[in-house]
């Protein structure tokens, strides 16, 4: 069976769907901190079967010790975290405890159950404000804020577990920028606050729930003068993990993998997108430059196909469509 830490949320609901549907067993655990019920009882409803789901926190090592009391645990897909970069700049105690310490408890018990195996989400955050353009699995490490800084410390650490017992099998998904939902329309994104992320911004924009949208900065060296980046469809992420979990006994060594489209797309561009799949006008704003965005970041897609025979399906219309659906069915989301 797979633990799926997470998989409440946005991402780890759309691959429990994905795992499901591949065949695999799994039980949820979270602690709802950024997720509702209501996101899991539909991921039922789409896949015609109650989910088994436990309510813990992943840094509560009792409650992880439940789970795998009661169900027979042979691999984890970790998306549990905390992953607004803003909020990270004002709470990182928080984002460390929850994130790193939560992370290293996971690993502890599952050490002490015998179960080795984990696929973690990653970021395409860890490679900082990169030089060049595909970016590489084996480019420069860096961070700018402590989201980041939590990404790059739990990827050392699944490296150093994998040290010194190399039995364990790590995977180290890196996405790009997620976006896109279920086609059902039923699940999706569904930010507590104001958005941070561009495609929920505009949704919520495009449905009347914000008057109009910023756009930080016109004068990036990149075609526009708009942030350009890699945005990847969250149907084609969950695929990946699929992948990865069905791929990961063949792999001696810890693997970083970028789950990206390959493409770079601007500000501009996403927003002609949208409004060609919503057939409504999204109002904007130039404003300053958001403090520590970079102009463009898109992945190198090539080890993903190679290593896991994945790449991505979806482009930047269905994602706008699939948001829409999602957000002109659902304008307050779960509530
Ligand atoms: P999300 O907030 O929708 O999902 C995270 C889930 O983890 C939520 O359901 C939350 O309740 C749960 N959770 C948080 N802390 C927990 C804890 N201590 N114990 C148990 N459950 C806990 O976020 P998401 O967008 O689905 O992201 C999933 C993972 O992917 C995160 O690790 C995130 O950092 C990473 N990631 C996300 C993006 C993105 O832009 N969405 C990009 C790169 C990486
Ligand atoms: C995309 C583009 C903005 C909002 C973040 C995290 C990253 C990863 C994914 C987790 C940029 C512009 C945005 C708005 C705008 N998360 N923008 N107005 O910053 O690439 O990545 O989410 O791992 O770590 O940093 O994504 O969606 O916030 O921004 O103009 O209201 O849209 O400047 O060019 P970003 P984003």
């Amino acid at each position: 069976m797979v633990l799926v830490t997470g998989g409440a949320g946005y991402i780890g609901s759309h691959t429990c769907i994905s795992l499901i549907d591949a065949g695999y067993e799994i039980v949820v655990f979270d602690n709802f901190s950024n997720s509702s019920h209501e996101g899991i009882k539909r991921v039922e409803k789409i896949v015609g079967k109650k989910i088994a789901l436990v309510e813990g926190d992943i840094r509560n090592r009792k409650d992880l010790q439940s789970v795998f009391d009661t169900y027979n645990i042979d691999s984890v897909v970790h998306f549990a975290g905390l992953k607004a970069v803003g909020e990270s700049m004002q709470i990182p105690l928080q984002y460390y405890d929850n994130n790193v310490c939560g992370t290293v408890a996971l690993c502890e018990v599952m050490q002490k159950n015998g179960c080795k195996k984990i696929v973690f989400s990653s970021s395409a955050t860890v490679y900082g404000d990169p030089e060049t353009v595909p970016i590489k699995e084996d480019f420069p490490l860096s961070a700018t804020n402590p989201y980041g800084r939590n990404k790059l410390f739990i990827e050392k650490i699944l490296r150093d577990v994998h040290r010194s017992d190399p039995t364990w099998k790590v995977i180290m998904l890196r996405y790009f920028n997620p976006a896109g939902a279920h086609i059902s329309g039923t699940i999706g994104e569904d930010p507590d606050n104001i958005p941070n992320n561009l495609l929920p911004f505009i949704a919520q924009t495009a449905v009347g729930k914000r008057e109009m949208l910023n756009i930080f900065g016109n004068d990036y060296d990149t075609p526009d003068g708009t942030g350009v980046r890699d945005y990847i469809h969250v149907v084609d992420l969950a695929d990946g993990h699929v992948k990865a979990l069905d791929k990961i006994d063949n792999f001696k060594e810890v693997m970083a993998i970028n789950l990206g489209s390959g493409d770079g797309y601007s500000v501009f561009e996403i927003i002609h997108a949208f409004e060609k799949a919503s057939g409504k006008q999204i109002p904007y704003n130039i404003v300053a430059r958001r403090s520590g965005d970079i102009a463009t970041c898109y992945a190198d897609t090539a080890y993903a196909e190679d290593i896991l025979g994945w790449s991505a399906k979806y482009n930047i219309d269905k994602m706008c469509e699939d948001v829409w659906r999602w957000q002109s069915k659902n304008p307050d989301g779960y509530n």
